[in-house]
Order: C-alpha cells, then sequence, then structure tokens
C-alpha cells in the first residue's frame, strides 16, 4: 500500500498509473483517511459517525457506474466495415465544431477497451453505459450486417463481464448512419424507426445473452432539437416546428418499435427503457402548491416525449394548433409498449416552477443573469434537480424502477504544478448531486443506479475537446489517461456506498 508521502510523489512526477491508483487505499490516498486512533479524532466524534453514514448511505446494491458513448469516444470510423453516421458528415463540415476538431480518432476506446475496463475498475464501478454505433452494425443502416463491426461490441462485453462489471448498452446515441439521411430523411421519416427497430432487434438478439439491460435512443428531447430545430448538432437542419414534431413522434415511434423488437428478438428477462434528459421542473420554493405546479409543468413540458412513451397520449395543449405532429391511434400504443425502468440523465435545473391561477396552474421564473454555471454556460448547477426529476417521473408516471443514466460536469481541469488535476469543481457538483439523489432513494424514489458522465474525457460533439467530462483526463496527442481527483472521489464514494 503506498504511503501518503509516495502517493504525493506519484502524483508529483504525473505517475499516477492505473495500477497505482487501483492500489492506493483511499485511507491514505489525498486525505481520506477513515477514523482511525491515530487520526486524531476524539471518541465523540468517532461514536457518532457509524450513525451519520447510517442515515446516509444510499441503498443496498445499488449500482455505480460510468457512462460514454460510442462517436464520443471509439474513434476507428473506418476500421472494420464501419459506414459513416451523420456525425462523420457534420463533424467534417468547416464551421460546426468550435476547435475544428472531429471523433475520428477521439479517446481511441475502440483499441484501448481494455485498459479502458481497467480504469472502471479502478474506481469500484460494477456497471458501464456504452452505446452502439449503428453504422459499425449496419453501415447502410438497413439490410446487410457487418459482423466484424458487431464484434467490437462482443469483445467488450467479454472483457466487461470478466472484470465483474455490467454492461448497459444503449442503441441510439445520435451517430444515425449517413445512408438513412441521405435515402430517407433520416428521422423526418418513419422509415427511420422501422429501421431501428429492425437493428434493434439483430443487435438484442445477438447480444442479450450477455446484455441484460438495453436503453433505447438517448436524450430525445437535445438531438431533435438541437439537431433538427437550430442545426447546432448533426445532421444540421432548421425546420420548422411542425416539422420538428413530425420528427420528434418518429423518434418516439422508433423507440416503441424498437421495445417491442427488443422484446421479439432478446433472451427472455432482458429489460428495456428510454435515456431521456426529461426538461427539469423544480418547485422554486417547496410548498405543496409548487410542488403540485412543478408536477404539471413536468408532464406539459415533456409533452412529444416522455408524457407520450409513458400515458399513451399526447396532452391536449402539444396538440392544440397548426403544429400538432400526425399520428395513428395504432402508432400511440406502439410508442407506449410497457417499459421495465425510465433511465433520466440529469445535468441542469431548466425551469424553477411556481404555482400560478393561470390556464397552466404555473408560471416558470426567468433565470437571473447572476445564475452561476459550470465551465460550460448551459450546464447551471441545481443539485435538487437529481432529487426532484426521479421524484417527478416515479409520481407523476407512477414509475417504479429508475435509472441515472448520466449525470456530471465539464471542468477547467488544468494540471497543477505537480502535474495533478484538482478539479474540486467537479467534486463539489458531484457531491452535491450525489446528496440530492440520497435524499431520494432515502425517500423511497426508486432509483437503482447512477451513471457518471464520463469515464474519460470524448468527444462533446459541437464544443470538440473544449469540454472535458471525464472523470480521467484524456491527453489526445498520446491519449494517456490520468485521474483527476475527481476519480478518487468517485472511488470513495462507492466504496462507502454513501457521499464522499
Ligand atoms: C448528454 C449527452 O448524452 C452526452 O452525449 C453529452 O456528452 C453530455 N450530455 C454532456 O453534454
Amino acid at each position: 500500500m503506498a504511503t501518503r508521502l509516495q502517493t504525493r510523489e506519484m502524483m508529483a512526477s504525473n505517475q499516477f498509473s492505473r495500477r497505482q491508483f487501483a492500489g492506493l487505499a483511499a485511507a491514505s490516498a489525498l486525505g481520506l483517511s477513515a477514523p482511525s486512533a491515530a487520526s486524531g479524532q476524539t471518541d465523540r466524534s468517532r461514536k457518532s459517525e457509524p450513525k451519520r453514514r447510517a442515515r446516509s448511505t444510499f441503498p443496498k446494491g445499488f449500482l455505480w457506474g460510468t457512462a460514454t458513448s460510442s462517436y464520443q469516444v471509439e474513434g476507428a470510423v473506418n476500421e472494420d466495415g464501419r459506414g459513416p453516421s451523420i456525425w462523420d458528415r457534420f463533424a467534417h463540415t468547416p464551421g460546426t465544431i468550435s476547435d475544428r476538431s472531429t471523433g475520428d480518432t477521439a479517446s481511441d476506446h475502440f483499441h484501448r477497451y481494455k485498459e479502458d475496463v481497467q480504469l472502471m475498475k479502478a474506481l469500484g464501478t460494477k456497471a458501464y453505459r456504452f452505446s452502439i454505433a449503428w453504422p459499425r452494425v449496419f453501415p447502410e443502416g438497413t439490410g446487410s450486417p457487418n459482423p466484424k463491426g458487431l464484434d467490437f461490441y462482443n469483445r467488450l462485453v467479454d472483457e466487461l463481464l470478466a472484470n465483474g462489471i455490467a454492461p448497459f448498452a444503449t442503441l441510439y446515441h445520435w451517430d444515425l448512419p449517413q445512408a438513412l439521411q441521405d435515402r430517407f430523411g433520416g428521422w423526418t421519416s418513419r422509415d427511420t424507426s422501422k429501421a431501428f427497430a429492425d437493428y434493434s432487434a439483430y443487435v438484442a438478439a445477438r447480444l442479450s445473452d450477455r446484455v441484460k439491460h438495453f436503453f433505447t435512443i438517448n436524450e430525445c428531447s437535445r438531438f431533435v432539437h438541437l439537431g433538427h430545430g437550430i442545426g447546432a448538432d448533426a445532421p444540421g437542419l432548421k425546420l420548422p416546428q411542425a416539422e420538428l414534431n413530425q420528427v420528434r413522434h418518429h423518434v418516439a415511434l422508433g423507440h416503441g418499435m424498437a421495445v417491442r423488437a427488443i422484446r421479439a428478438s432478446a433472451r427472455a428477462g432482458t429489460k428495456v427503457g428510454p435515456a431521456e434528459n426529461a426538461v427539469s421542473c423544480i418547485p422554486a420554493i417547496e410548498t405543496p402548491a409548487n410542488i403540485r405546479a412543478a408536477e404539471m409543468a413536468m408532464r406539459e413540458l415533456n409533452a412529444g416525449y416522455l408524457t407520450v412513451i409513458l400515458e399513451g397520449k399526447y396532452p391536449d395543449t402539444y396538440l392544440a394548433g397548426k403544429d400538432a405532429p400526425k399520428f395513428t391511434a395504432e402508432d400511440l400504443r406502439i410508442i407506449s409498449s410497457p417499459l421495465d425502468f425510465v433511465g433520466l440523465n440529469v445535468y441542469t435545473p431548466d425551469h424553477y416552477v411556481i404555482a400560478a391561477e393561470n390556464e397552466r396552474g404555473f408560471t416558470l421564473a426567468p433565470f437571473p443573469a447572476s445564475f452561476p454555471h459550470m465551465k460550460a454556460t448551459w450546464l447551471r448547477p441545481g443539485p435538487e434537480t437529481m432529487y426532484w426529476v426521479p421524484r417527478h417521473v416515479a409520481k407523476v408516471w407512477n414509475v417504479k424502477s429508475i435509472y441515472i443514466t448520466e449525470n456530471g460536469t465539464s471542468g477547467s481541469d488544468q494540471p497543477a504544478a505537480d502535474g495533478t488535476i484538482y478539479d474540486v469543481d467537479r467534486i463539489m457538483y458531484l457531491r452535491n448531486y450525489l446528496a440530492q439523489l440520497q435524499r431520494a432513494t432515502s425517500e423511497g424514489v426508486p432509483v437503482s443506479g447512477y451513471f457518471l458522465w464520463s469515464l474519460m474525457d470524448n468527444f462533446e460533439w459541437g464544443d470538440g475537446f473544449e469540454q472535458r467530462f471525464g472523470l480521467y483526463h484524456v491527453d489526445f496527442e498520446t491519449q494517456r489517461r490520468s485521474p483527476k481527483l475527481s476519480a478518487s472521489f468517485y472511488r470513495e464514494t462507492i466504496a462507502r456506498n454513501a457521499v464522499a
């Protein structure tokens, strides 16, 4: 076991390797010592410690994990028969990515997945959420599969299982085969919904002997708006509202069709659900009236995706007016196919809600200019979001099983003179969000696991490599991975099953 001094020396010489990191007892590293006679604590404080811990732990068996996505980490875009995706096309279009980078190499996870599984293991995580690149499996989107493409995920899954880490696979994390954009106009057509279901069935049939949890589609609300409404994400479209609502309908339909296709093709017991960043509605002040108003806002502001998935109908307010999507009653039945869980990506409070005597029953407080943000200006810290979003989803829609499929923040992540990244901003953010998650689970909100975004720095879409979300720093020149201080924080939290 390394002494504190050795630890400091390792960090100073930037030799904080994966193995050393794994071997470090948290007690000797970074001053995270458990109470001991030698630590100088008084008898009184020592006695009160176990009680405090008992109150603040997460449920027994709570699943701790990390998350990534294919285009953001894999690289190897031309290997083993992978076809191009809309993100390859978009990132290679001048003016789309702030630092002019692409995901061509990204974090080179395709070649370094074994090393990366060891990074997960060093944290003590027991689950990994990754996504499958559709164009690796079907380079043309439909038609002939490319078995070599799926082989990468076979290798990854086997490596995870051999290391005691449960694979959680997302089927769509935005890298649509370019061929489908060219042939059908991508999600503007329901042909893409059908193609997504066929691809999902193919993958589930081959992986569900080992992968027990599948997420259908990641963050519909983001890629519909940014990719099809304002052109900031692939495929870079700027559609009018009615067409945008139709795109959202096709995505919801694709989700529902995939749920059914997975049930038909996967091994019995395979679990499936969405991974959505619900529009988050937080009571501005926790009064019964505001809480009720926030629940109503939640339903209304998520009308086009979570609400229709979980209720089987669009709210009347969403259908009023000229922009309503076109759909059939059968579409709604498919979209609302029963789920095993709901995955929630939780980052930031979208709205603080106040009860009001108006038609909607609420007003949304404007954000003052002085509201703080993390490194990314969109990422306003509001730790209570982590309490309210799962609580609303459980209460409003009677959902019995929830995973937090993403949560995390970017930071400036400058190495200090000793080479270490002391990302206390990320630790502050995580500590506060996790405390709120613990509050939720202690009140019985049915959250069974948490996936931190992200395992390591990666390609952050339009922000290129300028926003780093990893627990591990990646030097994109050498691909060297090194733990930030937050990796120790997460490791300690997992070991205690309580916020460190
Ligand atoms: C959610 C997305 O799913 C993920 O791809 C992205 O990197 C993070 N948010 C951070 O922006």
